[in-house]
């Protein structure tokens, strides 16, 4: 992974070098709607508020965990035992990303929903509830981060979680066998080159044109820059959005040329 000091200096070119949408630069209409209905909308949504005290209470809890080592770890080092809010305060996407899928949900209504790292479930929380009545499939290695995360979806009531238990190296290619499509990923989970590929690949086996795929930490490493890379370039993705801590790819047939964006969010 990066130096705190190399992502500072990566994220300053991507600030100074994004679009706001203000302006001249954003010739698509798909993406002016995008930046002006979905990632600039202020509006404070019900489930918002709900889910910030789960993540306050993750964030206050002294409880240890003993993890089993998945993926690349997060930026504080693997242990065996962690806190609950050392998790809390390392590995979960922030109140503003999560909040921006649960936006996404709301607007692009997938139906069928995965997320590869559950996690504590704060990111899975805000995606479920962005839309009830889809189904949301959510993945996670350690059996006591699972613990946690299913008391976190019990205590906000959310029904329409289904969270996979296991290495997604076994268990990804079984759940998806099971499914017709895939209308959303959030890939965010074992952040190396070969297994974000692998899984994208995967999941575009379950695509349809209507898919959208949000890829974690772009820039969190070269090897994530490499596999950042590789899904934009990919064939079937016609537009990719690179909002810096995340990437979004568009498989959309309508678009005649692929386009790439970087938006400052
Ligand atoms: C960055 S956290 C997910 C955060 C969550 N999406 C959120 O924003 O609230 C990544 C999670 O993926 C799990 N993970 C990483 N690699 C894995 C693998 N190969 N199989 C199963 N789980 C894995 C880790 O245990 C960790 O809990």
């Amino acid at each position: 992974m990066y130096s705190p000091l190399q992502l500072a200096i990566k994220y300053l070119k991507y600030y100074f070098s994004s679009s706001n949408g203000k302006g001249h630069g954003i010739h698509s209409p798909f993406v002016y709607s995008f930046i002006t209905e979905v990632l600039n909308d202020k509006r404070n949504f019900y489930a918002y508020d709900k889910i910030e005290a789960v993540r306050k209470q993750l964030l206050n809890s002294e409880k240890e965990l003993i993890i089993e080592d998945f993926g690349a770890g997060s930026r504080k080092g693997l242990t065996k035992n962690r806190k609950v809010s050392e998790i809390a305060n390392s590995s979960l996407k922030s109140k503003k990303f999560a909040q921006l899928l649960f936006r996404m949900i709301n607007y692009y209504k997938p139906e069928i929903i995965l997320e590869l790292g559950t996690s504590l479930g704060v990111t899975s929380s805000y995606i479920a509830a962005a839309k009830p009545d889809a189904t949301m499939i959510t993945m996670e290695g350690s059996p006591s981060i699972v613990s946690i995360a299913k008391d976190n979806f019990k205590q906000l009531q959310l029904n329409n979680i289904k969270l996979v238990e296991g290495n997604f190296d076994e268990t990804l290619s079984i759940t998806l066998s099971n499914l017709q499509q895939i209308d959303f990923a959030f890939l965010d989970g074992n952040h190396r080159y070969q297994p974000t590929v692998d899984y994208f690949n995967q999941v575009l086996e379950k695509s349809n044109q209507n898919t959208i795929i949000v890829v974690d930490d772009v820039h969190w490493s070269k090897e994530m820059e490499l596999a950042w890379g590789y899904i934009k370039q990919h064939p079937k993705v016609t537009l990719s959005i690179d909002l810096f801590f995340i990437g979004i790819v568009f498989l959309r047939t309508e678009f005649k040329i692929k386009q790439d964006f970087v938006i400052r969010f």
